[in-house]
């Protein structure tokens, strides 16, 4: 598999698989129906847009959309999974200036390409979905935060231009590019970038809904929870619980790695069972990407794509990055070369995950390697405990649940190591990682 992690997929290529397999989706009848968010074949522009959904259901007036979102138990698609209504109404409840709102569409996560690939091929839903946010809570300083690439940026500075023209829109839309680091899209680092400076996380109690882009309360919402949410204001919270699970409904996208190299970003219900997405066996499957966590292939394939059902194995939906480990690879040399990523991409700001996570990497290196020092292991969980929950942001609990999950699901592969050999037969590296590591100050503006 190749993969370029600093440049985002929107090109034909990627494009054309994703229309393939959504296409795919709909003939096979699959309930929902699907898809929601993406058309069929190409990108759409306005004319096709509005063509096919008609224009934005303005309300009128604030407040107004936030029942509906609140019925269609939508939850935030950017990783946390966090009710999207209760965001909206604590912007409404809040004194002072009226709020900023802005999309985020940063996807640092290497091995995730929905929202470059929503963004290509469904920019206005993403608009409207903006906009309605904006209207829901009496804003009209909105902007859309993008990974950084010239080709998406244009296509999307025209997508904003055209709205301009039609006269749709009572918000103008900033574009604001994210530096292609893993932490860009957290959303204090955001609301740092939004603010003129660099994209780093900053330190409690300035919660961006509180203190964000330049001082004032700011709503950050995924790209694609924005999308969802313009179609409940058109199809109502009904038509978007017909999909999905009671406690967990609607559609979601999903970055797929299969075990053959094939990705692909597909939209699926929540529920669906892994085994309908992913091709296995597989050797192990990772759920939820670098901050989620590996779990056995057989036992991923008995389990829906679901927080209820993965939340108790430590797992969780995440972003929806779900990747099938080929059976030739070593899952402790996979781990170590993504620790690695992890820790060079700690902002560095707090001393346990600056100090703790190169020392979990380097710890999970020597584990990939034969006859690792036995003291090792007990040294990388000791670590773990040290970081969890210690930094600014979530970074290292995130890559702690990844890391921890290793060591359970290739305890096996521990005892081949310790005894000098390793029943991976390919040393070709798997999960996708940036061709070359940014380590400059200047890659965080
Ligand atoms: C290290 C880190 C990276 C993150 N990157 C992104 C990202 O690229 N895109 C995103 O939407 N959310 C990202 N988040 C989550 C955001 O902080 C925020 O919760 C999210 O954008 C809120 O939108 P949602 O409620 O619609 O999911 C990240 C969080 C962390 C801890
Ligand atoms: S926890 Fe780590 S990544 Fe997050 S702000 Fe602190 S040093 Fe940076």
């Amino acid at each position: 598999m190749t993969h370029n992690a600093t440049l985002p997929p929107p090109g034909p290529q990627a494009g054309q698989d994703a229309a393939q397999q959504l296409t795919e989706r709909w003939r096979d009848g699959r309930p929902g129906p699907l898809p929601r968010l993406m058309p069929a074949h190409e990108p759409a522009d306005l004319r096709a847009h509005l063509e096919r959904f008609g224009a934005p259901p303005y309300r009128g007036a604030p407040r107004r959309l936030i029942g509906d979102v609140e019925a269609a138990g939508l939850t935030g698609r950017g990783g946390a999974a966090f009710p999207t209504y209760r965001k909206l109404a604590a912007m409404t409840a809040g004194h002072g200036p009226a709020p900023v709102v802005v999309g985020n569409g940063a996807e640092g996560e290497p091995a995730s390409h929905k929202d470059k690939t929503l963004l290509w091929f469904s920019p206005h839903l993403v608009l409207d979905g903006l906009q309605l946010a904006a209207e829901a809570v009496g804003s009209v300083t909105v902007g859309l935060y993008v990974h950084r690439d010239p080709r998406l940026y244009g296509w999307l500075e025209a997508a904003i231009g055209e709205r301009a023209t039609a006269g749709l829109d009572a918000a103008r839309v900033e574009l604001i590019e994210a530096p292609p680091r893993f932490l860009a899209g957290e959303k204090s680092a955001l609301a740092s970038k939004a603010s003129g400076g660099t994209a780093l996380p900053r330190f409690k109690p300035s919660r961006a809904s509180q203190r964000g882009v330049s001082g004032r309360r700011t709503l950050v919402q995924n790209v694609e929870t924005l999308a969802h949410l313009a179609l409940i204001a058109r199809h109502g919270a009904a038509w978007f619980r017909s999909a999905g699970t009671q406690d967990e409904p609607g559609s979601m996208l999903a970055t797929l790695h299969q075990a053959d190299g094939r990705t692909g970003v597909v939209e699926t219900t929540l529920g669906t069972p892994i085994a309908g997405l992913l091709r296995l066996p597989a050797r192990a499957v990772l759920v939820g990407g670098y901050h989620g966590a590996w779990l056995p292939a057989e036992q991923a394939g008995r389990l829906p794509l679901a927080n209820a059902a993965l939340r108790p194995l430590g797992a969780v939906v995440g972003a929806g990055v779900l990747a099938a480990l080929p059976a030739d690879r070593c899952g402790l040399a996979e781990t170590a070369r993504v620790a690695s990523y992890l820790a060079l991409e700690s902002a560095g700001q707090c001393g346990p995950c600056f100090n703790g996570l190169p020392r979990m990497a380097g710890a999970l290196e020597e584990l990939a390697g034969p006859r690792p020092d036995p003291r090792v292991s007990a040294d990388l969980e000791r670590w773990s405990g040290l970081v969890d929950g210690r930094g600014a942001c979530h970074h290292p609990d995130g890559t702690v649940r990844f890391v921890r999950s290793a060591l359970r699901v290739f305890a096996d592969e521990m005892d081949h190591h310790a005894r000098g050999s390793c029943t991976g037969t390919s040393g070709r590296p798997f999960l996708p990682l940036p061709g070359q590591t940014p380590l400059d100050d200047a890659d965080w503006r």
